[in-house]
């Protein structure tokens, strides 16, 4: 146990019908890591992503988050969703409830906190995400860069050990996508082990202690961002990051 890493994915294998998208991915995160998950689309960001909240099952391979075994049958899938939080590229908010009603629901329903401490605990959440000022504000009254720091606040909320983000900005306007990167630029700064699949590869960069790189659901190369983005070993890998560069 002691020298068990935070996350430990090994040999991850997925199956949709007869089309293999993971094969045998494997990478470890220690506590407080940020990891980038990195590749072209239909590559298995997003599915890996979800094979450790379990919303996607892997049927072959190990997943250990702190000590857990995430596939076992006996966890309990809604304990993982609480331990483990998730930011989507939509932001899936109630459009009936106000932000702070949003970002209370899990705590009052999910977690037992009474109305007040799960509003005060809401309240909290969206002050660290700097929406202390809409706490009533409507999602339909929101931008898409405010929606998003808004699930953030939600998934924050439940108070969780690991936190996924899959593409948080890529459906926001480019004036907004700075804002949404500096609320995860603060989590990273707090300590708070993120698992992130995003092509803003200067946040990527600036922040990831471990770039890992998909293709065609394969780790293709993994490596700190120096390496990985100066120095990557194998031509695919070259190549992805030319595309992406010509595109920016
Ligand atoms: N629910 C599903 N049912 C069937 N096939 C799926 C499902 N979800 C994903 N796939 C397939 O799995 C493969 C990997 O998809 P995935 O969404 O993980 O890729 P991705 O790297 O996140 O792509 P993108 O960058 O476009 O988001 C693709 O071939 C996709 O069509
Ligand atoms: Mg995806």
């Amino acid at each position: 146990m002691t020298d068990e890493s935070f996350l430990e994915v090994t040999d991850v294998s997925k199956w949709y019908g007869d089309e293999q998208v993971l094969h045998d991915v494997s990478f470890e995160m220690d506590r407080g890591d940020v990891t980038v998950l990195i590749g072209p689309s239909g590559s298995g960001k997003s599915t890996m992503l979800r094979c450790v909240n379990r919303l996607a099952e892997a049927q072959e391979g190990s997943i250990r988050l702190d000590g857990e075994d995430v596939l076992a049958p006996s966890t309990d899938v809604d304990d993982l969703r609480r331990e483990v939080g998730m930011v989507f590229q939509g932001f899936n908010l109630f459009a009936h409830l106000s932000a702070v009603g949003n970002v209370a629901l899990g705590p009052q329903r999910v977690l037992g906190l009474s109305k007040a401490e799960a509003r005060d605990r809401a309240t909290d959440q969206l002050e660290r995400v700097g929406l202390g000022n809409q706490l009533d504000s409507y999602p339909a009254e929101l931008s898409g860069g405010q929606q998003q720091r808004v699930g953030t606040a939600r998934a924050l909320a439940m108070e969780p050990k690991l936190m996924l983000f899959d593409e948080p900005t890529s459906a926001l306007d480019p004036e907004l996508i700075g804002e949404v990167l500096e609320v995860m630029h603060d989590l990273v700064e707090a300590g708070m082990t993120m698992l992130v699949v995003t092509h803003e590869m200067s946040f990527a960069r600036a922040v990831a202690d471990e770039i890992v790189f998909l293709d065609a659901g394969r780790v293709v190369e993994r490596g700190p961002p120096e390496q990985l983005f100066e120095n990557p070993e194998k031509e695919r890998t070259d190549r992805f990051l030319d595309r992406i560069a010509s595109h920016d």
